[in-house]
């Protein structure tokens, strides 16, 4: 929820080497979907290993305000009793999305062809960030939006009456916009169109497929063409939700820059739509395998042991991988920091909109930790400096940033001198066990 509790301040030290297996949380995207998706189900869908972190529970907060039931069974496990495409009640006060942009752009998505009126607001970063880029292409359905300047939250949206299809293409790469415009078109008779002409990760279509949607997917030269056809009756559905590749980059990061470590993150998530990290890590040199390659609930699974890589290069990352990686540029960096040679990450410019402008924070503490970094509106370069040659012994602003305040946390791990970061509050967005989950393999991070 938004407001903002005490700063923790939070101190990462050198470790000796990061061992043993991590199992990290569920992945956020698929939470967020799966609690929506039930809630425009007719029935009781049944969800497994639920990522429990705060952003997705604003989203399960909400779903019960739109009038769907949301059970917690203890565990990771969870229900949601479905009220159905166009069956959302009008929520009774503003809808408080905290940090989480996928929570309101999606939730938004979702109401805004029923016939209701609702307010959204969130955290001081949720509320800089922009949302005109789902409002748009949303009054093409018939919805009418009102917020702050330049599109900002807090924002009211009264929801199409009597909502028309629509043919979308989405101006800038976001699974964010693109789910957005497929949730609307859910409850719009006919068939709605979204054109893409960057893959970005494509949960929301597989899963709209696994709740029982039409919905075709062709790859053009248009882009990707996307036709989900309105008004179906979705089937409340089993989901195991797997392991988030996005939190997975964090012990998988710091066992390739800390020497000594080898570390197996189990039940990874390895939809080729957002596992461009592994493959540029490997790019660089580092010792990473695949292991147990499988399909659970429509989507690719897999062990995935990580180990010190000594001999790590910079590399020039592929802009055409930047959706496949968008949230893993931060971690990257830090791990840039401790290869051989210039890392150059062009095509990011969606990293300066995310909770904070990642290139902007990112920048910024490596400077102080020591390292150089180069940057433009779209593209960054950061100048590695070799393992033992990173100083580190600074302090840096995770500006209400989850991924920035862990970045610096494992850093600190391999680093000359131990990295502190202003506010680890944040990290319980997406992985709330972050903490003991690192210090079981080895880390010393230590709130300060
Ligand atoms: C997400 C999409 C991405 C990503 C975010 C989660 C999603 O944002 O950064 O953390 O679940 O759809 P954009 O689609 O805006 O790039």
């Amino acid at each position: 929820m938004s407001g903002h509790g005490t700063p923790i301040p939070m101190t990462s030290h050198a470790s000796t080497g990061l061992n043993g297996t991590a199992d990290v949380p569920g992945d956020k995207s698929i939470s967020h979907r799966s609690l929506i998706l039930g809630a425009m189900s007719v029935g009781e869908t049944r969800i497994t290993g639920l990522l429990e972190g705060e952003d997705v529970l604003d989203t399960g907060r909400a779903m019960r305000a739109f009038g769907a039931e949301v059970t917690d069974h203890g565990g990771g496990e969870w229900s949601v009793h479905g009220v159905g495409v166009g069956g959302f009640a009008e929520p009774e006060n503003v809808i408080d999305c905290g940090n989480s942009g996928t929570g309101v752009r999606l939730i938004m998505g979702s109401m805004a062809t029923s016939p209701i009126t609702a307010t959204f607001t969130g955290d001081a970063s949720l509320n800089g960030r922009p949302m005109g880029r789902v409002t748009d292409p949303l009054a093409l359905f018939g919805t009418q939006a009102v917020g702050r300047k330049q599109g900002r939250l807090p924002m009211t949206l009264v929801g199409a009456a009597d909502p028309v299809p629509v043919r979308y293409v989405v101006p800038v790469p976001s699974a964010q916009v693109k789910s957005a415009v497929l949730l609307a078109g859910l409850n719009a008779p006919g068939k709605t169109v979204v054109i893409e002409k960057e893959a970005t990760r494509d949960h929301t279509e597989r899963m709209l497929a696994g709740f029982g949607a039409e919905i075709t997917v062709e790859e053009t030269d248009e882009g990707r063409v996307i036709t989900l056809t309105g008004q179906p009756e979705l089937k409340p559905q089993t989901i195991i939700v797997p392991r988030d590749p996005s939190s997975a980059a964090f012990p998988v990061c710091a066992a390739v820059i800390t020497p000594g470590s080898d570390v197996l993150v189990p039940n990874i998530g390895l939809n080729p739509t957002r596992a461009g990290l592994f493959f540029t890590l490997q790019d660089m040199g580092a010792d990473l395998t695949f292991e147990n390659m499988r399909e659970e609930s429509g989507e690719p699974v897999a062990d995935l042991r990580a180990r010190f890589s000594p001999d790590l290069k910079g590399i020039e990352v592929p802009a055409e991988r930047a959706a496949s990686m968008i949230d893993e540029y931060p971690v990257l960096s830090v791990v840039a920091s401790f290869a051989e040679g210039k890392t150059h990450m062009p095509g990011v410019k969606e990293l300066r909109v995310k909770e904070s402008d990642r290139i902007d924070a990112m920048a910024k503490g490596l400077r102080l930790n020591g390292v150089t970094v180069d940057e433009g509106d779209d593209w960054w370069t950061v100048h590695g400096l070799g393992h033992g040659n990173v100083p580190g012994g600074e302090t840096c602003a995770s500006q209400l940033d989850h991924r920035i305040a862990m970045s610096f946390m494992v850093m600190g791990m391999a680093a000359n001198a131990p990295v502190s970061i202003d506010d680890g509050q944040p990290i319980a967005t997406s992985f709330p066990i972050f903490e003991p989950l690192m210090a079981a393999l080895g880390a010393r991070v230590e709130r300060t």
